[in-house]
């Protein structure tokens, strides 16, 4: 909950919002990320659209956008290059504390790195989106990359993209959305990508696994793009983050 101070607060920096909120004094409007800049969470399955919404309404706020899908990638791409079948989780928890791996910022999008070589193409090769969701599961891959997620916000607002951003990264944050669309939108939307993997069964395997499944917060607003141009939706979302701001 808010407390009235902190509501007060909130409101005296409204004229604070987007670029200069970096210059508030350090309070801020909510309890988990009371220090920190504010997080918007946008969270959803495979091709609802959630990646093309983020990156707009991170360019509109002026913060800076964070593809969470990107880090697990980087991590499923680096097992399968180094010979590990990512089905042995033992195996892929031993590589973990050697990674090569980091995770930085290009302007205002967030970039991974092997060996300071910036990673693009590899992400989304088949046997990476054929294997991501069994790596994603692995409690320990995840719990690693969740610090990594947060440190972002430590010094800047971000909007962060994924599947469990406003149910286990930033829990606190008054700004969650859950993206999504029907199916024959998603597989549609994904085929003029040109790409071809499963996303019913990568969604299926991703709401089930133990370890921070693909679900909707209690407290976030449902936002359906099947119906709705890029625009459109933008609009919405950005509208209801400066609602509350
Ligand atoms: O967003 P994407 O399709 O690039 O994500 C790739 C996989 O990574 C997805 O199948 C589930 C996993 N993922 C996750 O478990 N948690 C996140 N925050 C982001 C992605």
């Amino acid at each position: 909950m808010l407390s009235t101070t902190k509501i007060i607060e909130l409101r005296s920096h409204k004229h604070q919002f987007g670029e200069k909120w970096l210059d508030r004094p350090a309070s801020n409007c909510y309890t988990q990320t009371r220090m920190n800049p504010p997080a918007i969470a946008i969270d959803g399955p495979a091709a609802s659209g959630k990646s093309t919404v983020a990156k707009l309404i991170a360019r509109e706020l002026g913060y800076t956008f964070i593809n969470t899908g990107a880090m697990y990638r980087a991590v499923t791409w680096y097992t399968l290059q180094q010979g590990v079948n990512p089905a042995d989780t033992e195996a892929v928890k031993a590589l973990l504390p050697g990674i090569p791996l980091s995770f930085g910022k290009d302007g205002a999008n967030s970039t991974v790195m092997c060996n300071g070589n910036v990673l693009s193409a590899e992400l989304t090769e088949t046997a990476v989106n054929d294997n991501v969701s069994a790596v994603a599961a692995i409690p320990e891959v995840r719990a690693l990359l969740v610090d990594k997620q947060r440190e972002y916000n430590t010094t800047e607002p971000v909007v962060m993209e994924g599947r469990d951003i406003g149910t286990v990264v930033f829990p606190n944050t008054p700004f969650k959305y859950f993206v999504t669309a029907s199916e024959e939108v998603r597989a549609a939307r994904r085929a003029a990508q040109g790409l071809t993997d499963s996303i019913a069964e990568r969604d299926r395997k991703d709401s089930a696994r133990a370890c921070a499944p693909l679900v909707m917060a209690d407290d976030a607003t449902l936002v359906d793009t099947s119906d709705l141009t890029i625009e459109e939706v933008v609009a919405k979302v950005v509208a209801d983050i400066k609602s509350k701001i």
